[in-house]
């Protein structure tokens, strides 16, 4: 019996992982870089906390979640998004309140059953951000920012941020209304599920992306033009800031999203490289969840990246280098006595903090060049028992093919 992997699970295999890490470090550096700090919570809750925050008539809560009855009969789930964990852990652990300004980030799994296609998968990966006790739309504009400084520092190219504002208690319900008024007259153009969200939640009908309601919703009224004068001064307040931080955004009126917490800010950052799933990066302000799930009123914004679209990205748009001190190096050991030094040498590049492997088997200097070239190395170091007795090795520059003759001491010297 020969078994295969789950569908919409997928193996990251060890040619992958390297896009992977460079992903995870860069997420670490550039997030810590503007003040968040790493939390992890468990891949499974209590089903309670989904339902309650993202909404039961979601698509994720209603259709896609992973959930069963544990041992002790509580029904549980395995977490869809993080936004909700983090504000649960955030509560119980009292890392929020009226004085103090929770800057979390995270990195990990969620599980939604949707039906798998290009950069759409059953356990997939997000790095996201949420920062809580503030509305200040310099939040809201900061975690934009975040977002495109991480794509800028993996060199990805080609990005648009898409930008809209779902409004608040007080102005939202007056909206609903009026849109349930001009849908009315049209539910017989619209498609099935439009008409069940035109009676559970009509601000969805909004982002449908089937021909024959977006037709439809090409004529329906604005939400920004409903906004009360609060959230669009928000609004204008983060459009502002992301200009004056050249970031160029676009209003898209319909940008309500999937998920029911969100208040006031809502944005995207999409790109054309991905398809038909072309949100690299979405979130928004949530400033009723916290209050929802038990904790204090206090305001909130985050965002949430799918790293299996940027890993996509990363590799349709192969952006140039390893990064700035991430050489390569091959260490080669032409014969018995040259295992021992090229053993010692390897060890000393190691230390010196550059990323370095050596062949073990006793291969020719022809299968060591191979395999070196293979790996992408910069450099290949090539010791045999001549080099033992004069104590220095052949350093050979695998881009230029040019080699010198180094001593032992000076290797890392010129490496570097
Ligand atoms: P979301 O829009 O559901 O938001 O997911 C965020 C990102 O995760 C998407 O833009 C996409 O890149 C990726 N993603 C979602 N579903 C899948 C899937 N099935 N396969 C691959 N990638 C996927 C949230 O999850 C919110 N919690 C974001 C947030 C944080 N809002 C405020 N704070």
């Amino acid at each position: 019996m020969k078994y295969q992997s789950l569908r919409g699970m997928n193996d990251i295999l060890p040619d992958e992982t390297p896009v992977w890490q460079n992903i995870e470090a860069s997420v670490h550096g550039v997030f810590q870089r503007f003040g968040y700090s790493e939390i992890r919570t468990p891949l499974l809750e209590k089903t309670e906390l989904f339902s309650r925050s993202i909404g039961d008539l979601t698509d994720i809560v209603s259709k896609e979640m992973y959930t069963f009855t544990d041992k002790g009969d509580r029904s549980v789930t395995l977490r869809p998004e993080e936004t909700a964990p983090v504000v649960r852990a955030a509560i119980e652990n009292n890392l929020i309140g009226s004085d103090k300004l929770a800057k979390l980030y995270y990195m990990g799994a969620m599980f939604r059953y949707e039906r798998p296609q290009a950069g759409r998968l059953r356990q997939f990966n997000q790095a996201g951000v949420e920062a809580i006790g503030s509305n200040s739309p310099v939040l809201d504009a900061e975690i934009i920012l975040l977002g495109i400084k991480l794509f800028e520092e993996l060199g990805i190219k080609g990005l648009e941020v898409e930008l809209n504002s779902v409004g608040c208690a007080s102005c939202r319900p007056s909206y609903i209304k009026t849109l349930r008024a001009f849908l009315k007259e049209k539910l017989g153009d619209l498609c099935e599920d439009c008409n069940a969200r035109y009676v559970s939640n009509p601000l969805r009908v909004l982002d449908c992306k089937k021909e024959k309601c977006s037709a439809v919703m090409s004529k329906a009224p604005s939400l920004s033009d409903s906004l009360c004068p609060e959230c669009k001064k928000h609004f204008e307040s983060v459009s502002g800031l992301l200009a004056a931080m050249n970031i160029r955004t676009r209003l898209n009126n319909k940008l309500v999203r999937g998920l029911d917490y969100y208040t006031g800010t809502t944005f995207e950052i999409v790109s054309s490289q991905l398809g038909s799933q072309s949100a690299l990066c979405g979130g928004g302000r949530y400033d009723g969840l916290v209050e929802e799930l038990g904790g204090p009123k206090l305001p909130a914004v985050g965002f949430a990246i799918g790293l299996e679209r940027l890993v996509m990205l990363m590799n349709a748009q192969k952006p140039s280098g390893k990064g700035p001190g991430s050489k390569f190096v091959y260490v080669a050991a032409l014969g018995e006595k040259a295992q021992k030094e090229a053993f010692i040498i390897l060890n000393s590049i190691r230390n010196a903090g550059v990323k370095a492997d050596m062949e073990y088997t006793g291969k020719s200097l022809k299968s060591c060049l191979k395999a070196a070239s293979l790996l992408d190395a910069d450099f290949t170091v090539i010791i045999g028992d001549d080099e033992v007795a004069k104590n220095a090795a052949l350093v050979k520059d695998m881009k230029t093919g040019q080699q010198k003759e180094i001593a032992f001491e000076r290797i890392i010297e010129e490496i570097k």
